[in-house]
Protein backbone atom coordinates (compact mmCIF):
# COMPACT_ATOMS: atom_id res chain seq x y z
CA UNK A 1 0.00 0.00 0.00
CA UNK A 2 1.41 3.51 -1.04
CA UNK A 3 2.88 4.95 1.95
CA UNK A 4 0.14 8.20 1.84
CA UNK A 5 -2.57 6.16 2.00
CA UNK A 6 -1.53 4.08 4.58
CA UNK A 7 -0.95 7.37 6.42
CA UNK A 8 -4.52 8.31 5.57
CA UNK A 9 -6.03 4.86 6.71
CA UNK A 10 -4.09 5.30 10.16
CA UNK A 11 -5.65 8.87 10.79
CA UNK A 12 -9.03 7.43 10.02
CA UNK A 13 -8.67 4.27 12.12
CA UNK A 14 -7.55 7.35 14.95
CA UNK A 15 -10.58 8.93 14.09
CA UNK A 16 -13.19 6.24 14.37
CA UNK A 17 -11.40 5.02 17.49
CA UNK A 18 -11.70 8.84 19.26
CA UNK A 19 -15.59 8.78 18.61
CA UNK A 20 -15.86 5.62 20.12
CA UNK A 21 -14.16 6.51 23.45
CA UNK A 22 -15.95 9.55 23.53
CA UNK A 23 -19.49 7.53 23.11
CA UNK A 24 -18.48 5.19 25.18
CA UNK A 25 -17.48 7.81 27.72
CA UNK A 26 -21.11 9.11 27.48
CA UNK A 27 -22.45 6.09 28.28
CA UNK A 28 -23.14 4.62 24.76
CA UNK A 29 -23.19 1.30 24.29
CA UNK A 30 -25.16 0.87 20.75
CA UNK A 31 -25.95 2.97 18.18
CA UNK A 32 -28.99 2.77 15.87
CA UNK A 33 -28.13 1.65 12.30
CA UNK A 34 -31.09 2.55 10.46
CA UNK A 35 -28.94 3.97 7.61
CA UNK A 36 -27.93 0.31 6.56
CA UNK A 37 -31.51 -1.01 5.70
CA UNK A 38 -30.09 -3.03 2.73
CA UNK A 39 -28.32 -5.12 5.69
CA UNK A 40 -31.24 -5.81 7.96
CA UNK A 41 -33.24 -8.81 7.11
CA UNK A 42 -37.28 -8.25 6.02
CA UNK A 43 -39.29 -7.85 8.97
CA UNK A 44 -41.32 -10.76 9.67
CA UNK A 45 -45.04 -9.50 8.77
CA UNK A 46 -46.63 -7.32 11.15
CA UNK A 47 -43.51 -6.85 13.46
CA UNK A 48 -42.07 -3.74 13.80
CA UNK A 49 -38.09 -3.51 12.86
CA UNK A 50 -36.91 -1.42 16.45
CA UNK A 51 -35.74 -3.10 19.12
CA UNK A 52 -36.10 -1.96 23.06
CA UNK A 53 -32.87 -0.15 22.85
CA UNK A 54 -34.12 1.93 19.12
CA UNK A 55 -32.09 -0.49 17.23
CA UNK A 56 -33.21 -1.20 13.99
CA UNK A 57 -33.26 -5.13 13.72
CA UNK A 58 -34.98 -5.29 10.16
CA UNK A 59 -36.57 -3.76 7.53
CA UNK A 60 -39.53 -3.45 5.58
CA UNK A 61 -40.12 -6.25 2.97
CA UNK A 62 -39.75 -5.80 -0.53
CA UNK A 63 -42.56 -6.80 -3.15
CA UNK A 64 -40.23 -9.86 -4.45
CA UNK A 65 -39.92 -11.03 -0.77
CA UNK A 66 -44.00 -10.88 -0.72
CA UNK A 67 -44.00 -13.00 -3.70
CA UNK A 68 -41.41 -15.67 -2.93
CA UNK A 69 -42.88 -16.25 0.85
CA UNK A 70 -46.51 -16.49 -1.19
CA UNK A 71 -45.00 -19.43 -3.15
CA UNK A 72 -46.87 -21.70 -4.80
CA UNK A 73 -49.78 -20.70 -2.33
CA UNK A 74 -52.02 -24.00 -1.17
CA UNK A 75 -53.78 -21.63 1.63
CA UNK A 76 -57.30 -21.92 0.45
CA UNK A 77 -58.90 -24.65 -2.26
CA UNK A 78 -58.61 -21.80 -5.06
CA UNK A 79 -55.16 -23.38 -5.47
CA UNK A 80 -56.88 -26.46 -7.06
CA UNK A 81 -58.35 -24.60 -10.39
CA UNK A 82 -56.18 -21.84 -10.81
CA UNK A 83 -53.67 -21.65 -13.81
CA UNK A 84 -51.69 -18.86 -12.44
CA UNK A 85 -51.44 -16.65 -9.24
CA UNK A 86 -52.15 -13.44 -9.97
CA UNK A 87 -50.20 -11.32 -7.90
CA UNK A 88 -50.45 -7.67 -8.55
CA UNK A 89 -48.37 -5.49 -11.45
CA UNK A 90 -47.02 -2.28 -12.03
CA UNK A 91 -44.51 0.15 -10.39
CA UNK A 92 -42.85 -1.25 -7.07
CA UNK A 93 -42.66 2.57 -6.00
CA UNK A 94 -46.09 3.56 -7.71
CA UNK A 95 -47.84 6.71 -5.88
CA UNK A 96 -51.16 5.09 -6.44
CA UNK A 97 -52.32 1.33 -6.38
CA UNK A 98 -55.83 -0.06 -7.55
CA UNK A 99 -56.96 -2.45 -5.77
CA UNK A 100 -59.41 -4.87 -7.62
CA UNK A 101 -61.28 -8.04 -6.61
CA UNK A 102 -60.11 -10.94 -7.82
CA UNK A 103 -58.63 -12.55 -11.31
CA UNK A 104 -60.93 -13.68 -14.08
CA UNK A 105 -60.70 -15.78 -16.48
CA UNK A 106 -58.20 -13.98 -18.73
CA UNK A 107 -56.32 -13.11 -15.34
CA UNK A 108 -55.89 -16.46 -14.68
CA UNK A 109 -54.47 -17.16 -18.10
CA UNK A 110 -51.79 -14.73 -18.22
CA UNK A 111 -51.32 -14.56 -14.84
CA UNK A 112 -51.67 -10.74 -14.45
CA UNK A 113 -54.36 -8.35 -12.90
CA UNK A 114 -57.58 -6.58 -15.23
CA UNK A 115 -56.07 -7.98 -18.87
CA UNK A 116 -59.92 -8.73 -19.98
CA UNK A 117 -62.21 -6.65 -20.79
CA UNK A 118 -63.10 -4.81 -17.15
CA UNK A 119 -58.88 -4.29 -17.19
CA UNK A 120 -59.32 -2.34 -20.81
CA UNK A 121 -62.04 -0.14 -19.27
CA UNK A 122 -59.98 0.13 -16.20
CA UNK A 123 -56.46 1.33 -18.83
CA UNK A 124 -58.81 3.69 -20.48
CA UNK A 125 -59.95 5.77 -17.22
CA UNK A 126 -55.56 5.61 -16.31
CA UNK A 127 -55.05 7.20 -19.75
CA UNK A 128 -57.56 9.79 -18.92
CA UNK A 129 -55.73 10.39 -15.82
CA UNK A 130 -53.10 11.16 -17.28
CA UNK A 131 -51.44 7.40 -15.97
CA UNK A 132 -50.10 4.41 -17.97
CA UNK A 133 -50.70 1.09 -15.94
CA UNK A 134 -46.24 1.42 -15.47
CA UNK A 135 -46.93 4.41 -13.38
CA UNK A 136 -49.46 2.61 -10.99
CA UNK A 137 -49.36 -0.75 -8.86
CA UNK A 138 -52.27 -2.83 -9.64
CA UNK A 139 -53.93 -5.94 -7.71
CA UNK A 140 -56.39 -7.39 -5.84
CA UNK A 141 -57.89 -8.29 -2.76
CA UNK A 142 -57.29 -13.03 -4.07
CA UNK A 143 -54.92 -14.04 -5.75
CA UNK A 144 -56.48 -16.76 -7.59
CA UNK A 145 -59.67 -16.84 -9.82
CA UNK A 146 -62.91 -18.01 -7.92
CA UNK A 147 -64.73 -20.88 -10.02
CA UNK A 148 -67.53 -19.19 -12.55
CA UNK A 149 -65.98 -15.44 -11.14
CA UNK A 150 -68.14 -16.45 -8.19
CA UNK A 151 -67.75 -14.07 -5.38
CA UNK A 152 -64.53 -14.52 -3.12
CA UNK A 153 -65.61 -16.38 0.23
CA UNK A 154 -64.89 -15.12 3.56
CA UNK A 155 -62.27 -17.78 4.28
CA UNK A 156 -60.90 -17.00 1.17
CA UNK A 157 -60.22 -13.67 2.04
CA UNK A 158 -59.05 -14.01 5.17
CA UNK A 159 -56.37 -16.35 3.72
CA UNK A 160 -55.13 -13.88 1.04
CA UNK A 161 -55.65 -10.36 2.91
CA UNK A 162 -52.41 -10.65 4.58
CA UNK A 163 -50.26 -10.84 1.56
CA UNK A 164 -52.30 -7.88 0.03
CA UNK A 165 -51.51 -6.18 3.07
CA UNK A 166 -47.63 -7.13 2.72
CA UNK A 167 -47.54 -5.77 -0.77
CA UNK A 168 -49.00 -1.95 0.43
CA UNK A 169 -46.41 -1.50 3.38
CA UNK A 170 -43.98 -3.09 0.51
CA UNK A 171 -45.30 -0.43 -1.58
CA UNK A 172 -46.07 2.59 0.31
CA UNK A 173 -47.88 4.12 -1.84
CA UNK A 174 -49.29 8.01 -1.19
CA UNK A 175 -52.97 6.52 -1.95
CA UNK A 176 -55.02 4.08 -2.72
CA UNK A 177 -58.42 2.93 -4.56
CA UNK A 178 -59.94 0.27 -4.33
CA UNK A 179 -62.43 -1.01 -7.27
CA UNK A 180 -65.53 -2.22 -6.10
CA UNK A 181 -66.76 -3.80 -2.62
CA UNK A 182 -64.82 -6.17 -1.59
CA UNK A 183 -61.52 -4.47 -1.66
CA UNK A 184 -63.04 -1.55 0.14
CA UNK A 185 -65.08 -3.27 2.75
CA UNK A 186 -61.91 -5.68 3.05
CA UNK A 187 -58.91 -2.97 3.32
CA UNK A 188 -61.42 -0.89 5.56
CA UNK A 189 -63.32 -3.53 7.49
CA UNK A 190 -66.53 -1.97 6.80
CA UNK A 191 -69.09 -3.69 5.57
CA UNK A 192 -71.02 -0.68 4.26
CA UNK A 193 -72.05 -0.61 0.73
CA UNK A 194 -69.78 0.23 -2.12
CA UNK A 195 -73.35 3.04 -3.35
CA UNK A 196 -72.49 4.85 0.10
CA UNK A 197 -68.44 4.44 0.20
CA UNK A 198 -67.83 5.91 -3.22
CA UNK A 199 -65.91 9.13 -3.48
CA UNK A 200 -65.16 9.57 0.41
CA UNK A 201 -61.81 9.77 1.68
CA UNK A 202 -60.95 7.17 4.42
CA UNK A 203 -57.77 5.76 5.83
CA UNK A 204 -55.72 2.53 5.78
CA UNK A 205 -52.95 2.67 7.92
CA UNK A 206 -52.53 5.90 7.52
CA UNK A 207 -52.62 6.32 3.53
CA UNK A 208 -55.70 7.83 2.29
CA UNK A 209 -58.34 5.59 0.37
CA UNK A 210 -60.60 6.33 -1.76
CA UNK A 211 -63.13 3.88 -2.66
CA UNK A 212 -64.95 3.60 -6.18
CA UNK A 213 -66.99 1.60 -8.73
CA UNK A 214 -65.51 -1.39 -10.06
CA UNK A 215 -64.59 -1.52 -14.21
CA UNK A 216 -67.01 -4.49 -14.34
CA UNK A 217 -69.70 -2.68 -12.56
CA UNK A 218 -69.09 0.24 -15.23
CA UNK A 219 -69.55 -2.27 -17.51
CA UNK A 220 -73.09 -3.72 -16.78
CA UNK A 221 -73.72 0.20 -15.71
CA UNK A 222 -72.47 2.76 -18.09
CA UNK A 223 -74.13 5.59 -16.17
CA UNK A 224 -72.18 5.02 -12.98
CA UNK A 225 -68.99 5.88 -15.06
CA UNK A 226 -69.58 9.82 -14.31
CA UNK A 227 -69.19 8.72 -10.69
CA UNK A 228 -66.21 7.14 -10.95
CA UNK A 229 -64.78 10.08 -13.29
CA UNK A 230 -65.53 12.06 -10.09
CA UNK A 231 -63.64 10.16 -7.95
CA UNK A 232 -60.74 10.05 -10.35
CA UNK A 233 -60.60 13.80 -10.62
CA UNK A 234 -60.21 13.55 -6.77
CA UNK A 235 -57.32 11.50 -7.31
CA UNK A 236 -55.87 13.69 -9.83
CA UNK A 237 -56.26 16.35 -7.50
CA UNK A 238 -54.25 14.87 -4.74
CA UNK A 239 -51.61 13.73 -6.66
CA UNK A 240 -50.92 16.90 -8.16
CA UNK A 241 -51.13 18.95 -4.59
CA UNK A 242 -48.65 16.10 -3.33
CA UNK A 243 -46.45 16.31 -5.96
CA UNK A 244 -42.93 15.98 -4.75
CA UNK A 245 -41.43 20.04 -5.51
CA UNK A 246 -44.34 20.77 -6.80
N1 LIG B 1 -61.65 -8.08 -11.83
C1 LIG B 1 -60.88 -7.89 -10.75
O1 LIG B 1 -61.35 -7.52 -9.69
N2 LIG B 1 -59.59 -8.12 -10.87
C2 LIG B 1 -59.01 -8.51 -12.00
O2 LIG B 1 -57.82 -8.69 -12.01
C3 LIG B 1 -59.85 -8.68 -13.12
C4 LIG B 1 -61.16 -8.47 -13.01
Amino acid sequence: MPENLQHELQEALAQARGIFEDLHNLGVVSVPVADLPAKLPPCPPDVCGIDRGGTAVCRAETLDEVRADLGDCRRCPLCRDRKHIVFGVGNPHARVVFVGEAPGREEDEKGEPFVGEAGRLLDRILFAMGLAREDVYICNVEKCRPPGNRDPLPEEITACEPFLKRQLAAIEPEMIVTLGRFAAQTLLNDQTAISRQRGKWRQYQGIPLLPTYHPAFLLRNPAAKRDVWEDMKQVIKRLRETRSGG
